[in-house]
């Protein structure tokens, strides 16, 4: 007994045919909407296959056209549920890869588990390592995500592996909205420096660091910025909002020290439990991120979040990974 996943769609590049072979695009379930937003990007039709749930939740996936010989881009993000999402993922590459398709690349816009990327302490695990290896062993041939939790990530997979960045599209946004002589880019932590200074870079701004540091066990963090912000537009930004609560304290100690206001440009929406609440009644001016994680009803009706589209950045790196072309040239 099997009923159909809502939602559940395998997309088709019709009529492209990359260096590999015809491309097939495939879709997951946890973002369709980012999907046929690749597909439209790349002026394709959409063809159907059947990502069923047996009663007692397994998936099962039947792909419902020939793709011997095909270049095929499983577009799935392994956001929350991110398990269920993961296996969604592993079980079609399995079912691409018997079903003889020529290459296989997971296009993984949010990569969950990034986080657990290191043992934080004796007996624990390297999550992030696990899932690249079972992602390889599925059939992935080829990884396509976007900034990763941190880039040495790359290294976890022995596959050739594109880390797309959102820069580009967020330095757009930022100049086409704000004066640029007044912005000052703020790294909400020490370990997110790296990432908001080459956007500051890009844009010709000073940056600014939060350091967060709790003087004694069970005294609450004190927020110690570094750097001249009074007057200043301020922009934070990191891979990932989940909580809130890394922005919303940022914020507030921003403001505390003479900020004149304060924007987040952040890459990944995970924004859990009750975070989009958090966001709208912070002193955030706006939270802006992508959809690379599809947003939920709540999260578009807030008037201080708004999303900055990927397809056309990631449909334009499938282009050119199926054509053979390079994909780091999108970011020079
Ligand atoms: C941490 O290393 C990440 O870059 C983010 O700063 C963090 O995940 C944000 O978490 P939250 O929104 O729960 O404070």
């Amino acid at each position: 007994m099997t009923t159909p996943l809502p939602g559940a769609q395998v997309t088709r590049i019709g009529g492209m045919a990359g260096k590999n072979g015809a491309i097939k695009l495939v879709a997951g379930n946890s973002n369709p909407a980012l999907a046929q937003g690749i597909a439209d990007h790349l002026k394709t039709s959409l063809a159907k296959a059947v990502v069923r749930r047996f009663a007692d939740m397994e998936i099962f996936v039947e792909i419902q056209e020939n793709v011997r010989g095909a270049d095929c881009f499983v577009v799935q993000s392994t956001s929350y549920p991110a398990n269920d999402h993961l296996m969604e993922l592993l079980i079609i590459m399995d079912a691409l890869r018997r079903s003889s398709a020529r290459r296989i690349t997971a296009v993984v816009p949010y990569f969950g588990y990034a986080r657990q990327d290191r043992k934080p302490g004796p007996r624990t695990p390297i999550s992030a390592k696990l899932v690249a290896n079972l992602i390889t062993r599925a059939g992935a041939d080829r990884v396509m995500t976007l900034d990763l939790h941190a880039g040495q990530i790359q290294g976890f997979f022995d596959i050739p592996t594109d880390n797309l960045y959102a820069s580009p599209l967020m330095v757009r946004d930022i100049k086409e909205r704000f004066q640029l002589d007044n912005v000052m880019v703020v790294s909400p932590d020490v370990g997110g420096v790296a990432r908001a200074r080459g956007l500051a870079k890009r844009i010709n701004a000073p940056l600014a660091i939060i350091d967060k540091r709790r003087e004694r066990a069970g005294e609450s963090e004190v927020m110690n910025v570094i750097g001249e912000v009074a007057g200043h537009t301020c922009m934070l930004v990191d891979d990932i909002v989940d909580s809130g609560g890394t922005l919303v304290n940022a914020a507030d100690a921003l403001l505390a020290q003479g900020a004149k206001d304060v924007y987040a440009y952040i890459s990944h929406g995970v924004l859990s439990g009750g975070a989009v609440g958090r966001i709208a009644k912070s002193r955030l001016k706006e939270l802006v991120i992508t959809d690379s994680i599809e947003p939920t009803k709540e999260l578009l009706a807030t008037p201080n979040i708004r999303l900055l589209p990927i397809a056309g950045l990631i449909g334009e790196a499938i282009e050119r990974t199926a054509s053979e072309e390079s994909v780091s040239s999108l970011f020079d």
